[in-house]
């Protein structure tokens, strides 16, 4: 098991919108897309986060402040110090065929750095759908743009691109186009419908989990998935589409802090 732990001070912080900011660190990490780290603030404690890029010697993560934690990191200011340790879990497998990803909300970090590898590997072609609650919601507009061949937004609002969600983009792309691979990133009742549309299309995918995560490398069980005891932290949080096929937890259950079941 290794454990590459490194104290950095807050590079920089950037405002995505009114509850998410991008952290960036001075520091290497040999990540790639769909991997996570875990961020401690000192007497705070520790919280998984995934990655957003890796430029050089330094890297990022776009988080949203959901509660004590995520509190105590946005009081902080360029220069504070923070702990982080990673990175952990499987990647993205990269595909350079014909590519469609589908995000929900503020789970595309992944995404993102997965369309800059895929564009660097010289991908056929990509295609992404975005898609949030409404247009302030929406992240990465831009590069998504630049990095994609074609990239499509969907707003339940209707405040910016298609009227609905990214999933029913989705449908709308596979009725003109097909794919390869399919990647997927979102709340996990957006991806349990996406995975319905890519099933029709018997089209492969990968999706990226989440559970709650304690220490991030195997040892404490509270991420585990039934009823095949996958270790989301080490053997995920991305997982391919037979091995989610065999995950009666995926839109049904999660373990909560206590590692009490719930249903979801
Ligand atoms: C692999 C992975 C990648 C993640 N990537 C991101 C990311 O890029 N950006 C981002 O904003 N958030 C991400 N999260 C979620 C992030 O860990 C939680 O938002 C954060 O821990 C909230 O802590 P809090 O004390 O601020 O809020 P709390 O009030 O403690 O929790 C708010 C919610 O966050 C979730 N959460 C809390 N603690 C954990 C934990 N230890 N493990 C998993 N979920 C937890 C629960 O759903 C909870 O209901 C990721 C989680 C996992 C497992
Ligand atoms: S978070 Fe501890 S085993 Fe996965």
């Amino acid at each position: 098991m290794k454990c590459d732990r490194q104290t950095l001070p807050i590079a920089a912080i950037r405002e995505e919108n009114s509850s998410l900011r991008t952290f960036t660190f001075n520091g290497q990490l040999n990540a790639e897309p769909g991997q996570f780290i875990m961020l401690t603030i000192f007497s705070q404690g520790e919280k998984p986060f995934s990655i957003l890029d890796v430029d050089g010697d330094s890297f990022s993560m776009t988080i949203k402040n959901m509660g004590p934690f995520t509190d105590r990191l946005f009081q902080m200011e360029v220069g504070e110090l923070v702990s982080v340790r990673g990175p952990y879990g499987q990647s993205f497998t990269r595909h350079s065929g014909s590519i469609l990803m589908v995000g929900g909300g503020f789970a595309t970090p992944p995404l993102r750095f997965l369309a800059k590898k895929l564009r660097e590997d010289g991908v056929k072609r990509l295609v992404n759908v975005n898609g949030a609650r409404s247009a302030e919601d929406l992240l990465y507009v831009d590069d998504f743009e630049i990095l994609c061949h074609q990239s499509h937004i969907a707003t339940d609002d209707g405040s910016l691109g298609h009227k609905g969600t990214s999933v029913d983009v989705m449908e709308k792309v596979l009725q003109d186009e097909t794919f390869d691979q399919i990647y997927i990133s979102g709340p996990e009742k957006m991806m349990k419908a996406a995975v319905v549309v890519a099933k029709k299309h018997q089209i492969p995918y990968e999706v990226n989990l989440e559970r709650y995560m304690k220490c991030g490398v195997g040892i404490c069980g509270s991420c585990v998935m039934d009823p095949t005891g996958l270790i989301l932290c080490m053997e995920g949080p991305i997982v391919d589409n037979q091995t989610l096929d065999r995950l009666e937890d995926f839109g049904t259950a999660h373990r909560g802090k206590t590692g009490r079941k719930t249903t979801i």
